[in-house]
């Protein structure tokens, strides 16, 4: 999406739905009730729906878990109350993304973000606990299964949260300040340039004189300079993923002289 049409959400539009699938919806309901996701649900930008998995169970126990097939520790969820819960929620928000949240599942990032902000059917997230979920699910029933770390956690809702507030703050109208997401981290491929703001000495550390000069071009040519150094410092992933976009775009024109992006500076490798 291009930040002029972020900018301008239509007046009326309709509200971009996310349904959590969870076995903890007040857990999810809580976290939504503040700062921009909870503004933004306030505002009419957002619509966000928690539905509990064990209301689509069809025993007395409300069961939502079993031992696994082949043994082995803890619990596994069962495929039933999920796939019904999914089937019903698919009827009630046609054309949504059904992601399945899950430390297995490919890495999200934000290009995914950018992507599913954009999609016009909204996001049914559904959030594993125990063990795991039957893996039929993420085969037959969702339509991608998505990690937010490599790490485990005990269950899906803190990675559910992670992708909605992430998507959600794209949404037209969701930000008080559309323009701030162009420079923010990852949306050129490294993180965002160090941030100041007064006093502009703070128990002997000082602000960059730069950015008090005045002089705009200087000052986003700190930032370009301070975004990369910061990038090979923290993300030096990211930071040859630019490097080589950049010689990729420059190769044709001096194919025997490699491009170097911004000049190296001592620690920049560390
Ligand atoms: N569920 C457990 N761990 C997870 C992770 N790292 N990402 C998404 N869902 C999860």
């Amino acid at each position: 999406m291009s930040d002029s049409a972020r900018e301008a959400p239509p007046r009326h539009a309709p509200s971009y739905p996310f349904t959590v699938l969870t076995l903890f919806p007040d857990m999810v309901r809580q976290a939504v009730a503040h700062s921009i996701v909870g503004r933004g649900i306030a505002a009419g930008r957002l619509d966000v729906q928690a539905v509990d998995i064990r209301d689509f169970t069809t025993d007395r126990h409300r069961t939502a878990d079993d031992v696994p097939y082949g043994g082995g520790p803890g619990m596994v969820m069962k495929p039933e109350p999920v796939a019904n819960a999914i089937r019903a929620t698919r009827e009630r928000q046609p054309g949504a993304r059904v992601v399945l949240m899950s430390a297995s599942g490919r890495p999200f990032d934000q290009a995914t973000t950018r992507r599913w902000a954009d999609h016009p059917g909204g996001l049914v997230l559904v959030c594993g606990h125990y063990e795991g979920m039957d893996e039929r699910i993420a085969e037959h029933y969702a339509d991608d299964e998505v990690s937010i770390g490599d790490y485990v956690l005990s269950g899906g809702e803190l990675a559910a949260l992670v992708v909605l507030d992430a998507v959600a703050r794209l949404v037209p109208g969701v930000l008080g300040n559309q323009a701030s997401i162009a420079d923010e981290s990852h949306e050129g491929g490294l993180v965002e340039y160090p941030q100041y703001t007064r006093p502009p000495a703070f128990e002997g550390h000082a602000v960059p004189d730069v950015l008090m000069s005045g002089n705009h071009a200087e000052v986003a040519r700190f930032r370009r300079e301070a975004a990369l150094a910061k990038t090979r410092r923290a993300r030096p992933d990211l930071a040859a993923r630019v490097v080589e976009v950049v010689i990729d775009k420059r190769r044709p024109a001096n194919p025997s002289r490699p491009a170097r992006l911004g000049r190296p500076r001592p620690g920049d490798d560390q």
